[in-house]
């Protein structure tokens, strides 16, 4: 084969926002596979916010932080382009966290899913709102949140892939959904293609006077994609018994400082609220249910979800710096051939 497989490999520790500087790009040999093995060829790369923290320099949940060398953590959707296993035959698109680079070699054991595509779906959202960040939307508040119909949820990062998830599926269960989100166009994104009841713009001022409009009500369940600022200021409007499922920390990803100080904390006990975070990987047994769900509500038009595509392999570490600025709208996708 004349082809060679090219890898992203981590290159040095951000301070702060990384820069293309900390990313190298590496050509090799497409791998041979063994016996039991096939060979992936990769069509997209799925860039998301965890990868960050990955890289160090700054606050991280893993203790596996990257090295020098190391290849790039993240997820691809790939075809089985040569095989040795007849479980996976020539054609076979599956899922997994098997890194930044265009081939891989696989026994299956090692992946996420085999994509069963469903008509109506393709194939890129089994790396979105059919694949890992739609069903962290789906466990985070079906199973966390547990909102009841008529009441009010609000989700940060509501232009983003789980946060558009989130209010659809709120929608979805008979809740008034409330986006908060980053500039007037992503809000009128957020309202208008993705069917939330509002969305508030962080970046505009007074947060909290946006927020009482919005949810005039109070908030139930608040999704927290940020914390900082934003979680203080919604916590300050949560109703008695409100559940707050934290999914992420973005407003941290970058910070080398101090952790924002929330300043009303005595709510947890004046309202009874509860806070409980959750990570996707703790929930697996629910995976294929929430899948099969999230398949159905976009096959039958009822989940709208947006892409973010770059182009290119070459193009991932400027795609991943701007997701992280906060350039796109809905998943953020690599296509790599
Ligand atoms: N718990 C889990 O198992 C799990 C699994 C997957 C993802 N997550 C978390 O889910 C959250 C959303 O991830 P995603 O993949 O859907 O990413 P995303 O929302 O598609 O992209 C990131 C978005 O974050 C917003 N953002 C960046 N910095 C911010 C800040 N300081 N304050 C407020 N918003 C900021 C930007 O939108 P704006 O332009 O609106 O600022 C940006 O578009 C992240 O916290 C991620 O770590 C958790």
């Amino acid at each position: 084969m004349t082809e060679t497989n090219t890898r992203v490999l981590f290159n040095s520790t951000p301070e702060g926002l990384p820069v293309p500087g900390n990313f190298r790009l590496d050509e090799t040999p497409v791998p041979e596979p063994g016996a039991g093995q096939f060979l992936l060829r990769n069509l997209y790369l799925s860039l998301d916010p965890y990868q960050r923290m990955l890289m160090g320099g700054g606050w991280t949940y893993s203790p596996n932080v990257l090295k020098p060398g190391d290849l790039m953590v993240g997820r691809v959707l790939g075809e089985v382009v040569q095989t040795n296993n007849p479980d996976f035959p020539v054609g076979t698109h599956v899922v997994g966290r098997l890194g930044w680079q265009t081939h891989v070699v696989s026994d299956g054991t090692d992946l996420d899913f085999v994509i069963d595509a469903k008509p109506g779906v393709p194939l890129s959202a089994y790396l979105g709102v059919c694949g890992s960040t739609g069903v962290t939307a789906w466990v985070g508040l079906k199973i966390t949140g547990q909102p009841k119909a008529g009441e009010t949820v609000v989700v940060s990062a509501a232009a983003g892939s789980v946060g558009s998830c989130v209010g659809q599926l709120a929608r979805d269960m008979g809740c008034r959904a409330v986006g908060i989100a980053g500039g007037p166009d992503k809000c009128k994104l957020v309202v208008d293609d993705f069917g939330f009841d509002a969305c508030i713009d962080y970046k505009a001022p007074d947060l909290a006077g946006q927020l009482t409009a919005a949810a005039p009500d109070g908030v139930d369940v608040y999704f927290d994609n940020v914390g900082g600022e934003i979680l203080e200021t919604v916590m300050g409007q949560c109703n008695r018994l409100a559940r707050i499922p934290v999914c992420g920390v973005l407003a941290r990803y970058n910070e080398t400082g101090e952790a924002y100080g929330n300043r009303n904390m005595h709510l947890f006990f004046d309202k009874s609220l509860k806070m409980e975070g959750f990570v996707l990987n703790a929930h697996k047994a629910i995976w294929p249910q929430a899948r099969a769900e999230l398949e159905t509500m976009v096959a039958d038009g009822r989940m709208a979800y947006r892409e973010t595509v770059a182009d290119g392999i070459a193009a991932a570490p400027e795609a991943f710096i701007g997701m992280l600025q906060g350039k796109n709208l809905g998943k953020q996708l690599v296509k790599l051939t």
